[in-house]
């Protein structure tokens, strides 16, 4: 287990630089398989998901090597094995070798994945769409088998429900087909950024709305460099610490990707000025705002915990509105805790800004936002804060205490032991 102590805030101030996005880091590393020659990745972030995600490729017999942030994958001698318990428990995002076996191997055998506590998080949408594609399976106590059952060639199918995940699982796994096309597809700027990656590698892909089109062409051997897109929740992570403690410039993002939360914190009257591919944010308190999740380009359910910490400091009420994910208020038992008034509705929490209690605090991270939302929240606290569990953090955050530290921030690591 591991923590980090944040001591009495100090104005942090500087430039922060923001790393490639996690959630288009993974799905390209298991795209990458799917290439016909050496790819090289750019951008790739140092977290302990990408780590734990090379590790599986390693035991695929896959040639990775990593320097600083460049990443090259030889998979010429990939060979098929299950994925096992240790190897996927750590991460949500190893879901997407599935997808990329049926395409490789026409099967498939993998304990069904693990990662954050923010709900109960099923795939089946997933199931649903490699049924569709001609794949049959059993689920035998957490093991998930499946396998080739029809060869189809042609197939034109609807995803049941709006899922990140299972639209580029299901492109992933129709690969193999001649045509497919796939209505109710949900890419958000990462699932983008895979799409053009893989018509990079060679497969004839076109997005219309929602609808995707996959035509199958002979692959040619090539070997492809890819930048992956910074990190938009790391981007306004830093963002939001920045209105709660200092002038932060945050450089290296797309602020394109995040106009309805930079919009948000304008209309609400928080200091923050975007050039080019930089945000500027300066303390300031800005009026409360009524927040609800939404699939791009609505507000991004991974900046809700974030944002909640900002209305605890606000000058009015907000309101907070979850639809995507149903387990993930935990941040507002601990601003409850240090004296905030909360109210919680069935997905909805009415936050009223109060004055802040001054015991020490000692807070868990149940997630990877969590931790960061607890994070941002003892850097504004005007007492000591210890945040345990911050592995959590660290899945998805690359050198985030060294990032804080070189603001000026007053963040430690304490009680570093393996899990
Ligand atoms: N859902 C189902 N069945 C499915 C798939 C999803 O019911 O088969 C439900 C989910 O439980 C959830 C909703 O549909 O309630 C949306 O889930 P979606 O599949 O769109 O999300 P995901 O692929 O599981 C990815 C990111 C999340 C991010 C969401 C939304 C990865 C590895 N994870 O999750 O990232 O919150 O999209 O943008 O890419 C994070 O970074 O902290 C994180 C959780």
């Amino acid at each position: 287990m591991s923590g980090v102590l944040i001591g009495k805030p100090a104005n942090l101030k500087g430039t922060v630089k923001i790393s490639g996005a996690k959630n288009a880091a993974i799905p390209l590393i298991c795209a990458a398989l799917l290439a016909k020659g050496k790819v090289l990745l750019k951008n790739v972030p140092q977290i302990k998901d990408i780590e734990n995600l090379l590790e599986i490729l390693r035991r695929l017999d896959c040639k990775v090597s990593q320097k600083r942030h460049r990443l090259k994958i030889d998979n010429t001698n990939l060979k098929y094995q299950p994925l096992t318990f240790e190897e996927v428990k750590k991460m949500r995002g190893s879901y997407y070798l599935i997808g990329v076996f049926l395409t490789l191997f026409s099967k498939c055998e993998i304990y069904l994945p693990g990662g954050c506590n923010i709900g109960k998080r099923p795939i089946d949408i997933h199931l649903d769409a490699f049924e569709q594609l001609g794949f049959s399976y059993k689920i035998i106590q957490d093991t998930l088998f499946i396998a080739k059952e029809k060869e189809l060639k042609e197939v034109s199918f609807r995803l049941k429900n709006k899922s990140v995940g299972a639209s580029l699982n299901a492109i992933f796994a129709a690969l193999s087909l001649s045509k497919v096309t796939m209505t109710n597809t949900l890419f958000e700027p990462e699932g983008k950024d895979v799409l053009t990656f893989l018509q990079k590698i060679g497969y004839s892909i076109r997005l219309c709305f929602d609808e995707l089109v996959y035509e199958k062409k002979p692959l040619e051997f090539r070997m492809i460099s890819h930048k992956m897109i910074p990190d938009r929740i790391e981007a306004m992570t830093y963002v939001v610490l920045g209105l709660l403690s200092g002038r932060i410039t945050v450089c290296n993002v797309c602020t394109e990707d995040l106009e309805l939360p930079l919009e948000l914190l304008r209309t609400s009257g928080y200091d923050i000025v975007t050039e080019n591919k930089k945000m500027i944010a300066t303390c300031s308190r800005g009026s409360g705002m009524n927040i609800i999740t939404e699939v791009y380009p609505g507000f991004p359910t991974d900046l809700q915990a974030i944002f909640g910490v900002l209305c605890a400091f606000a000058s009015t009420e907000s309101e907070i509105t979850e639809t995507i994910f149903e387990n993930r208020f935990q941040i507002y038992e601990d601003l409850h805790r240090v004296g905030i008034s909360v109210c919680k509705e069935n997905n909805k929490i009415l936050l009223k800004p109060q004055k802040f209690s001054s015991d020490a605090v000692v807070f868990q991270a149940k997630d990877l936002r969590h931790g960061a939302a607890l994070c941002l929240l003892g850097c504004a606290l005007f007492q000591d804060v210890v945040v345990e569990n911050f592995e959590y953090v660290e899945r998805g955050y690359e050198n985030f205490i060294a990032k804080i530290q070189s603001l000026g921030g007053n963040i430690e690591r304490i009680n570093e032991k393996n899990k």
